[in-house]
């Protein structure tokens, strides 16, 4: 078994459009405590199968978990058979890379079930043909991702913070977030430098004051209601309110688990959708 972990995005910063239709990133993401679970078993045929707990992610070809499992097939030049059981408990679509992150569990434990010995460089390598988010989520912690996302430089800290997630009641799609990017969304001073500096200094305060998404106005014009919501917390919230990736998610951090707790318990009274997590 392999625990699929979700991220959060502590910047998210777009430095312009690329010619391959990709956008430039710069951002610093951070994995947290809230995971989905991926079963790996060898079958006797060489079909991929992918079976979830969830109705809301496909069940086929479309899955970032199959296109893991082709991928890395291809790469070791191997035809077995793999069946893959997701117990999903990321919220979909909902810019916490749960997708990538199933993919990501995939490849290493596809690596350990074969005995394939690829490192784990060698796995991001392959995840990034399976999507933007893939390499980072191969390994847990925290790194700073540049180019699509799959430029990874990796981050130690031991900063431990904890992390209320909200989930906004809709379904985000992350290329529409990235085609509504105008120019004033575009920075050519990333902040992924700075924040990571608080961030192994252990500053939690510091680093809530750096915390920026260039997605967040995107995603808020085209969801208004992320916006909604987003006021909702804020009127509850003694710390920021921010978003994780395209959306919708927004998320508040806090350095002891009382004050997260008693945010999460408000949230509650009008969303169930609401999650306590730590930096893992
Ligand atoms: O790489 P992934 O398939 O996760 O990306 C989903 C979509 O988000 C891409 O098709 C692209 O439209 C957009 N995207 C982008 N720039 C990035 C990452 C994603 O424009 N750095």
């Amino acid at each position: 078994m392999e625990r699929a972990y979700a991220k959060i995005n502590l910047t998210l910063d777009v430095l312009g459009r690329r010619p391959d239709g990709y956008h430039e990133v710069d951002m610093v993401m951070q994995t947290v405590d809230l995971s989905d679970l991926v079963w790996l078993d060898e079958t006797d045929g060489d079909a991929i199968e992918v079976e979830s707990s969830s109705s809301q992610i496909p069940a086929d070809h479309r899955n970032l978990a199959y296109v893991a499992a082709d991928v890395f097939r291809r790469a070791a030049g191997i035809r077995r058979g793999v069946r893959i059981r997701i117990d999903k408990s990321i919220p979909v679509a909902a810019g916490l890379g749960g997708g990538s992150a199933d993919a990501a569990a995939v490849l290493r434990g596809l690596n350990r079930l074969w005995n394939t010995g690829f490192s784990a460089d060698e796995l991001a390598q392959m995840g990034a043909r399976v999507g933007s988010d893939v390499p980072f989520l191969v390994q847990s912690g925290c790194a700073i991702a540049r180019g699509r996302g799959e430029r990874l430089e990796r981050v130690d800290h031991s900063l431990r913070a904890w992390v209320v997630l909200i989930r906004p009641p809709v379904f985000v799609s992350t290329a529409e977030v990235y085609e509504a990017l105008s120019p004033q969304d575009y920075t050519s001073e990333p902040r992924s430098r700075q924040l990571v500096e608080r961030l192994v200094a252990g500053d939690l305060e510091q680093v809530q004051a750096l915390v920026h998404n260039g997605l967040a106005d995107a995603a808020k014009r085209l969801y208004p209601e992320i916006l909604q919501v987003e006021r909702r917390v804020e009127h509850l919230s003694p710390v920021p309110v921010h978003m994780s990736g395209s959306g919708p998610t927004l998320y508040c951090l806090f350095a002891a688990r009382g004050p997260a707790q008693r945010l999460w318990g408000a949230v509650r009274g009008f969303s169930r959708d609401v999650y306590l997590c730590r930096f893992v």
